[in-house]
């Protein structure tokens, strides 16, 4: 999966064609990979060299299953104006197409194409605690800027936004993603579709693991590229160089605004660190750039310098312009491709979800088996169980110790008793998430594993008890008012 930029990007070769693997008879030790683009935009070079030429690349690895997907809910979240959201899926969709992704290689797809996918982030919402998605980033920066500016903490915060990891967490999970490549923005919401799926496992899996545990993958080999200002390009600075729109002419004006120093023709530049260069090394092979710079050195001058970017750069983009012009006067063509996405990806989801409905109970009506208060009791003598408590030195300390007396977790000195306790909330709630930032080392001999299971289960048991315990309350409430709307009303007079 690694790209180096460092390596000249042939041009996708369409003419090889390749046996499409089946998702469900594919050999287990496939590394499946997993990604979505939110589809509010239109594709810029910065996009193309730090996600669609990486990926592409890396969907033509043997070894390797490719799910690529249109995340149009998420989408929904972020835009209300449909013409935008109509456009974007089709220009993302002709792009990746036009850059060499092969359809019936991998499995692209939309998200909307896939009612498995709500249907799973309602059974995940149901396991999901709410303090939990209190702390996600995205809902977090719109809360917070809203305290600061002294209005409601929830003012213009939808459910969507809030419950945007949610659905990121049952796009990777429907499909069992071994890797998700992501930007570091995104690492969060990987680590909080573990916890989800260790506590869907926990909870459901009766020692079956329904869910594999998604990992995050950075590459740090990726080119970030600048844009025209410096700065990295990005719509919201307005910065970006057009990827295909405006042709040859929309390249090269855009690169004549690349902003260089005041250096005459003649005179030498200092290539290093400029974004001119730096947009050249994402296109170039070893030996161009080397050229580039000692030309730079010996004094050519940024005008000349820009020239031999755009042609660089239009060598390789423009045999795709081509096919990205075709493909947007034939949208047909990415409708079938996308309809062949949806039915490879629900042969896979489809099979999953039954088991998952299965599994919480929402199942065939046949004959009911006894609830097993057994059961449930002797899982309850098997949690581990954090304890609190102060040393000598003064600090107070917690660890978390199994059933069997192991300890899986033990913390350092902590100044206040306070925080000992708010350490062992968070933990309760965030399980795994919470490890790294935790003042505290596993246990000796303890795999991380251990402690976040350990943890599900504990969060699991306290979860349970809460509910029965609400339950029991509003069950005698509505009894209460049953009686009372039983009760005749005094005639009106
Ligand atoms: N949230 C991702 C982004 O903004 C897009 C996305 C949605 C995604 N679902 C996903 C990425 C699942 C990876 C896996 O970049």
């Amino acid at each position: 999966m690694k790209f180096s930029p460092s390596a000249a990007h042939p041009l996708p070769d369409d003419t090889h064609q390749r046996q499409q693997p089946n998702p469900n008879t594919a050999p287990p030790m496939t590394l499946r990979v997993l990604t979505g683009i939110t589809t509010t935009g239109t594709p810029h070079l910065g996009n193309y060299v730090g996600a669609i030429r990486p990926t592409v690349d890396a969907s033509r690895q043997p070894g390797v299953e490719s799910f690529l997907f249109l995340a149009d809910y998420h989408a929904l979240i972020k835009c209300d104006d449909p013409a935008r959201i109509e456009r974007s899926r089709l220009e993302i969709a002709a792009c990746w197409m036009a850059a060499g992704l092969d359809p019936e290689v991998v499995t692209f797809y939309r998200q909307s194409d896939i009612p498995e996918t709500p249907e799973l982030t309602w059974l995940l919402t149901c396991v999901t605690a709410k303090g939990q998605m209190n702390r996600a980033h995205a809902y977090k920066a719109a809360s917070d800027a809203n305290l600061a500016a002294g209005e409601d903490i929830d003012a213009g915060i939808s459910m969507g936004l809030y419950c945007y990891p949610i659905l990121m967490a049952a796009d990777i999970l429907l499909f069992n993603a071994h890797k998700v490549p992501v930007g570091r923005d995104q690492v969060q919401h990987i680590e909080m579709a573990r916890d989800v799926a260790q506590r869907f496992n926990h909870l459901y899996g009766n020692g079956k693991d329904f869910f594999v545990l998604p990992e995050a993958q950075i590459d740090d080999a990726v080119a970030v590229l600048p844009g025209l200002d410096g700065r990295k390009m990005s719509k919201s600075y307005d910065n970006t160089i057009p990827l295909f729109e405006g042709g040859a002419k929309g390249l090269k004006d855009a690169v004549a605004r690349i902003v260089t120093d005041s250096r005459l023709p003649g005179e030498a530049k200092e290539p290093e660190g400029t974004a001119l260069v730096t947009i050249f090394d994402a296109f170039a092979t070893a030996d161009e750039r080397i050229a580039f710079r000692a030309d730079l050195h010996a004094g050519l001058g940024w005008g000349d310098a820009k020239q031999r970017l755009v042609s660089l750069v239009e060598g390789q983009i423009a045999p795709m312009r081509e096919r990205y012009a075709d493909l947007m006067a034939h949208p047909e063509h990415i409708e079938d491709a996308l309809q062949l996405g949806a039915r490879k990806a629900r042969a896979v989801a489809g099979p999953l979800l039954d088991q998952l409905r299965q599994a919480v109970g929402l199942r065939r009506m046949v004959a009911v088996a006894q609830p097993a208060q057994a059961a449930s009791d002797t899982a309850k003598a098997e949690l581990a169980t954090f304890k609190q408590y102060r040393e000598a030195d003064g600090q107070f300390y917690f660890k978390l110790v199994a059933a069997n007396g192991t300890t899986l977790l033990q913390s350092r000195g902590i100044e206040q008793g306070r925080d000992a306790g708010t350490w062992v909330k968070r933990l309760k709630t965030d399980g795994e998430a919470a490890l790294d930032a935790a003042p505290a080392d596993l246990g000796e001999g303890v795999d991380r594993a251990t402690v976040a299971q350990a943890l599900v289960a504990i969060r699991e048991a306290e979860t349970a008890d809460a509910a029965a315990k609400l339950a029991a309350k509003a069950a005698a409430t509505t009894s209460s008012s049953d009686v009372a709307r039983a009760t005749p009303a005094a005639p009106a007079g």
